[in-house]
């Protein structure tokens, strides 16, 4: 008992210190001007998620768990998410960006000595770690917005990494769909100690046979869907879908813009490059993902059938926690944690395949399930409800997977992310399904 709380208090710590380590590399690659201006109104200005996650961490760990009194209390409101959207935020008295440095290092501080002195057995929300691992989940999943942010900035690149590597040598020989077997199969988690509120309980859930492309949709598939007119044809959309395209005016995925010759541009963290065509694709709506795939004659998958793609391993009957097993992910297995600045080629990671052989179905990039954002049976809210409760109802899609920008600690094969089908700053493309009729 007290070698395995050792150990955990050292995962805590370490997971906190990856996490404050990635803000700091978001935040310290720019200047103060651009800290605390609005890069777009979709976005908050950076300055604001850094002092919203030492804010959260405050209010969970040190007042919560710890009953500290509040160090800012006159704060508290200008960082609640739910009291000012974002377009409003750059307009509110933030703290300046030395402030908000400052006050996120104190938290910290006093955290780890909290850390230190706390006890993992008894509250619900200490057991495991909890709370700690939802705070280091939390910080991350603020640092893939940032990272959104980065992306929508106009500029010169201030972020580096290097590209991922090649192809896999198997990867012309990869069968284009995968064939996953009718049946029951545990979708969700009670065990898993840091799964969110909407990843739980484990249940039981029956998805008939389907085939699942054996990757995500590449750049060069999605050209060709452009260039057979499907922006221009209302019979691949949704009504909702096809009055966005043209509201919108959406022509290409986001960042595309056209070489003159044909061919086609990106610009990827203040970078203009040819659109790379064995990538997966990037930066589309679920609007967009789904006329895709009507076009190519299939569907998206649903959420359901996502996760058994994931998880389901035939042999045992068992659901594993991720499509290589039950092993957290290593860089051989999946592109996660912002090591990278884009998603690997489609047909990448071998290691990381699920039993079914479908690749890349943990990192890369967020993948669009057809599904609303839905409570489980058996849900309930946990520890807020604010977290998940709220966002319920069929004005969400739900995405899965992770992206190159998601955090291994914030990603997982029940990990449960939702958006609004018009949303494409994030880092989410697709993967398309179809039913495995047996006539
Ligand atoms: C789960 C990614 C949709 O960023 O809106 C951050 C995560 N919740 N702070 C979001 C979250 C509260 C959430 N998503
Ligand atoms: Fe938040």
């Amino acid at each position: 008992m007290t070698a395995g709380t050792a150990a955990l208090r050292e995962a805590i710590a370490a997971r906190l210190a990856s996490a404050r380590d990635r803000t700091s590399g978001l935040t310290d690659c720019v200047d103060d001007t651009d800290l605390v201006r609005q890069h777009s109104p979709l976005m908050s200005p950076l300055v604001w998620d850094l002092a919203h996650v030492a804010n959260q961490e405050e209010l969970w760990l040190l007042r919560e768990v710890g009953g500290r009194d509040p160090m800012h209390p006159e704060i508290d409101p200008l960082y609640n998410a739910f009291e000012h959207p974002r377009a409003e935020r750059p307009s509110l008295p933030l703290l300046p960006p030395a402030e908000a440095r400052r006050y996120a290092r104190d938290v910290r501080g006093r955290v780890l000595d909290l850390l230190d002195r706390v006890s993992f057995g008894g509250a619900d929300l200490t057991r495991d770690g909890f709370v700690f691992g939802m705070i280091a989940q939390h910080e991350q999943q603020h640092d893939e917005t940032m990272l959104a942010t980065h992306q929508l900035r106009d500029g010169s690149p201030v972020l580096v990494a290097p590209p991922p590597g090649p192809p896999a040598p198997d990867v012309l020989r990869l069968p284009p769909e995968v064939l996953v077997p009718g049946g029951p199969f545990t979708m969700g988690t009670s065990t898993e100690p840091w799964a969110l509120d909407n990843e739980r309980p484990a249940h039981q859930v029956s998805v008939p046979a389907f085939y699942l492309d054996t990757t995500p949709v590449t750049n060069a598939a999605y050209a060709q869907f452009i260039a057979d007119g499907g922006y221009d044809n209302p019979r691949w959309w949704t009504p909702a879908g096809w009055d966005h395209r043209q509201l919108a005016g959406l022509v290409a995925p986001q960042f595309w813009q056209r070489d003159g010759s044909g061919g086609w541009l990106r610009r990827r963290f203040g970078l203009l490059e040819p659109v790379p065509p064995a990538e997966p694709v990037l930066h589309v709506c679920w609007y967009e993902a789904d006329a895709y795939a009507r076009w190519a004659g299939r569907r998206l998958p649903t959420e359901a059938e996502w996760e058994k793609a994931a998880r389901h391993d035939p042999a045992t009957g068992r659901s594993l926690r991720y499509p290589w097993g039950d092993t957290d992910p290593t860089p051989d297995v999946a592109n996660l944690g912002q090591r990278h600045l884009q998603p690997a080629p489609a047909g990448s990671y071998p290691a990381g395949a699920a039993p079914s052989g479908a690749r890349q179905l943990i990192g890369d990039v967020w993948e669009w399930t057809a599904s609303d954002f839905l409570p489980y049976p058996g849900f309930r809210a946990w520890p807020y409800r604010e977290y998940s409760e709220v966002f319920f109802g069929p004005e969400y899609k739900v995405l899965r997977g992770g992206a190159f920008s998601a955090d291994p600690v914030a990603c997982r094969g029940t990990f449960r992310n939702w958006d609004y089908p018009i949303r494409r700053q994030i880092f989410a493309g697709f993967r398309t399904a179809r039913d495995a009729d047996l006539a």
